[in-house]
Parts: C-alpha cells; sequence; structure tokens
C-alpha cells in the first residue's frame, strides 16, 4: 500500500484502502455482472460521459482516454456530454440542474476533495469500493488521494489523474526583449514584481490572467505564497485568521498582481490567457498544468518557446489537485459507467490521457516514460513536495463556499469592493 503522508488533512486514514470488499451502493438493481462491455444489454450499450473538457487541448486529453476505451470496450458507445467553460464554470451548474431532476449523466467528473464530498452528502453519486478490487486498483493509487475519494470507508469515484495549480508559464522572448534572464526563478513576490516591471516596461502584457476563477487560481498561489504551506491550509481548517494581517497582505500582492494584467480578462477563458504567453503578447501566465498540453497542442517546445517555474514563494509546494469520475445514483446506463471507468482507472488509460492532458497519472502503475519534461518534473515534485489542496479546482472547501469566494473576488477585481471589503466577504465566504 502506498501511504502519501505529505497530503495536509488526511481525511480517514490509510486503513480506508483495506475496506474495497465494501459493497456497491444500494439502489444500483441493474446487472452489475461485469466490467467487459457488452455483457448486459443496453445497460453497456453507452455512456454518456459529462466533463467540462470541450475543446482544444483540454479535449485532445479527452480524446485520447476515448481512443483506450474504445480498444478496451468496443462494445460500449462514447457519448460526449461535456460542457465548455473552464475549470466547469458552466458545466457544474448544468449538472447539478440534471441530479436535481433525475436526469443524471452516466458519469460525471468530480474534483477529489471537498467538491465530491458534497456529491456524497446530497447521495448523488455511489459507492464504487468494489470496482477498485474487481479492477485490480487497490493499490495502484496513493492512499492519501483515494481518502479524498472515501466517506465512512466507501469510496466514491475512480481518479483519472493529478493536477498542480501553482505553476508559472513563460515567454522567453518576451523576458529578454524585457532585459530579464528567461531562466531566472523568483524566491519572492517582491523578486516577481521587478521582473514584472520590467515587462510592463517593456510595453508588453506583463501577466495574462482570464475570467474569475483564474483569478481565483491567482489568489489562491498568492495566499500559499505569502502564508507558506501550513499558513494556507490553516484557512480551509480554521487555524489562520481570514480577517488577519497576514491575508490582508496577500490580498494586497493579488491587487498588486492584478495591476499586471491584460483589461480583457473578464471575457477571457484559461486558453485564451495563456495563448497570450504563446503568442508573445504577455510576459507571464500563473494557471495549472493543462497549460502545458496548450504549449504542446500549439508545437511550442521548453525551454527554447516557453519556461516554467513554481509561482514565486511556492517552490516546494504542490499545489493540487484531481479530476475523479463518479457513478452517479440513477445513472441510464451503470454498466457502461462501469466500463468507463475501468479505462479511467487502467494503467493504459492513464497513460494516454495524463500524457495528452499534461498532468500525471493518479495510477502509479502508468508508463510515463515518454512523458514531457515539464511532467517528469511534476513527478518528481509530486514524490517529494508538501501537497496543499487546491481552491480554485474543489480540493479545498465545497462549492458553495468557492462560488461566494468566486463573487467576492468578481466584485474585487472589477473595481465594486475595496480591498478591506474583500477580505471580509472572503471571512464570511469560509467562517459562514
Ligand atoms: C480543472 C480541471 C482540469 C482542467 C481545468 C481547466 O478544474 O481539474 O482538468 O480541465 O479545470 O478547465
Amino acid at each position: 500500500m502506498r501511504v502519501n503522508t505529505r497530503f495536509a488533512a488526511a481525511a480517514a486514514g490509510a486503513a480506508v484502502l483495506a475496506l474495497g470488499l465494501t459493497a456497491c451502493g444500494g439502489d444500483d438493481s441493474s446487472d452489475t455482472s461485469s466490467g467487459d462491455g457488452g455483457s448486459s444489454g443496453d445497460s453497456a450499450g453507452e455512456v454518456e460521459v459529462f466533463t467540462w473538457w470541450a475543446a482544444g487541448s483540454e479535449k485532445a486529453g479527452l480524446d485520447a482516454l476515448v481512443g483506450v476505451f474504445n480498444e478496451q470496450h468496443p462494445d460500449t458507445e462514447f457519448i460526449n456530454g461535456a460542457v465548455a467553460g473552464g475549470a466547469g464554470s458552466a458545466a457544474k451548474d448544468l449538472l447539478q440542474s440534471r441530479l436535481q431532476t433525475n436526469d443524471p449523466p452516466d458519469t460525471f467528473q468530480a474534483h477529489a476533495g471537498a467538491e465530491l464530498q458534497d456529491y456524497i452528502s446530497a447521495g448523488q453519486i455511489e459507492d464504487v469500493s468494489d470496482l477498485y478490487d474487481e479492477f485490480g486498483l487497490t493499490e495502484a493509487f496513493p492512499a492519501d488521494l483515494v481518502d479524498r475519494l472515501t466517506v465512512d470507508g466507501k469510496i466514491y469515484s475512480i481518479p483519472s489523474n493529478i493536477h498542480r495549480a501553482n505553476v508559472v508559464w513563460a515567454n522567453p522572448t518576451v523576458l529578454e526583449d524585457a532585459g530579464l534572464d528567461p531562466a531566472a526563478t523568483y524566491d519572492s513576490m517582491d523578486d516577481w514584481f521587478t521582473a514584472l516591471d520590467a515587462v510592463e516596461e517593456s510595453g508588453v502584457t506583463a501577466l495574462s490572467v482570464a475570467t474569475t476563477w483564474t483569478q481565483v487560481n491567482l489568489l489562491e498561489t498568492v495566499l500559499l505564497a505569502d502564508l507558506g504551506a501550513e499558513g494556507y491550509n490553516g484557512l480551509w481548517d480554521g487555524s489562520t485568521d481570514w480577517e488577519g494581517a497576514e491575508v490582508t497582505g496577500a490580498l494586497e500582492d493579488f491587487e498588486k498582481l492584478m495591476g499586471y494584467t491584460n483589461t480583457d480578462r473578464d471575457g477571457l477563458d484559461w486558453p485564451d490567457a495563456t495563448q497570450q504567453v504563446i503568442d508573445g503578447q504577455a510576459g507571464f501566465n500563473v494557471m495549472g498544468d493543462w497549460a502545458e498540453a496548450a504549449f504542446a497542442e500549439a508545437g511550442k517546445s521548453s525551454p527554447a518557446d516557453y519556461t516554467y517555474f513554481p509561482v514565486p514563494g511556492t517552490d516546494g509546494v504542490f499545489d493540487f489537485l484531481a479530476d475523479s469520475f463518479t457513478l452517479p445514483v440513477g445513472a441510464p446506463h451503470p454498466d457502461g459507467a462501469k466500463n468507463w471507468l475501468e479505462t479511467v482507472g487502467s494503467a493504459e488509460g492513464q497513460a494516454a490521457f495524463n500524457k495528452a492532458k499534461g498532468s500525471i497519472p493518479a495510477n502509479t502503475d502508468a508508463d510515463t516514460s515518454d512523458f514531457s519534461e515539464y511532467q517528469k518534473t511534476a513527478i518528481e515534485s509530486f514524490g517529494q513536495d508538501t501537497i496543499v489542496s487546491s481552491l480554485a479546482h474543489g480540493a479545498a472547501v465545497p462549492v458553495a463556499t468557492l462560488n461566494d469566494i468566486s463573487d467576492a473576488t468578481s466584485k474585487f477585481t472589477t473595481g465594486a469592493s475595496d480591498l478591506a471589503g474583500y477580505q471580509s466577504e472572503l471571512a464570511a465566504a469560509v467562517n459562514g
């Protein structure tokens, strides 16, 4: 059994993996005879897979996974239920209304951690513990990741990947033109501000950002840089004071960073902001490592065309999130969903998907020998860094809290609140 004790606030302890024999959740009365596709009639004839990987490099990742699925389960038709909008900005609301009207897809994407707990608490997804045994996955995933998919000893989804949210992506030509060393990294926000000033003075956008959720992604990395991993974790467990001076300082840095960004940001999604770095219209972009897939898709290679490093002040910390796939209560094709889950969890599925997605496999048996240099650094960092939970991507807080934080952030960055008001609204969002 693999135990990763560097995960903060692991929920239920490593014993969870020993509970793989737990029976499948009660309501599923369909034929659950096997995961080998086509053996159980209509229930395995198709699978509607609901994600927000609708376009560009994200769709390329999904397509790679579907390629393996079609080989492993040729008798189950893949139905693409993707809804566009980065980080599930549109998909999650639509999914919620489908779940509430008893019209679930056969499986949907959900983040490990607090977001998944929402669906579990609402009774919207099935226990899939038995599938871990059936597919031989019990030993394959880091135990502390499985803890984030588990309640009361029942495991509620199968993870497809591990992404890192605290990465800066940079255009070396833009930096050189601004008189900077493109190989430089920066120890703190203050060091980075000097470089951002230089890029701004060269007449190019210093830091590209997009719509609200990308601004929240930026915010979480600033909180992490300025409070450190322990202080950042304390924001979610109550031991760091949201109204305190340290948070004020971090919000001042966030405000300063937003001052370096493109003015068209609120009309853009993450691919547009990353594209500005790809095209040399911006020096830096803070984005999760799905951006790696966008650089690859654009035919760019590092370090000639782009560079990357942890957000200044967060070196040694891996700001973690994982997508996972569920079996919704009342799924119309539960056997199709089980076939999908089998591919998602498999070493082959994880190798193909993650190579194309910029992430790293959650299944430690997956072959990563042909992964990119960036992905190799992510694998190494995940193995040795302190791991914290992403705010913007469902790991740290429930969806309702994230929605309140997003609303407060949008208000602040569009000038509708001042810093003191923003800080109070964030404190209220988290503390209730
Ligand atoms: C995250 C998701 C990633 C990626 C990103 C941008 O929430 O976990 O896989 O899709 O959003 O859309």
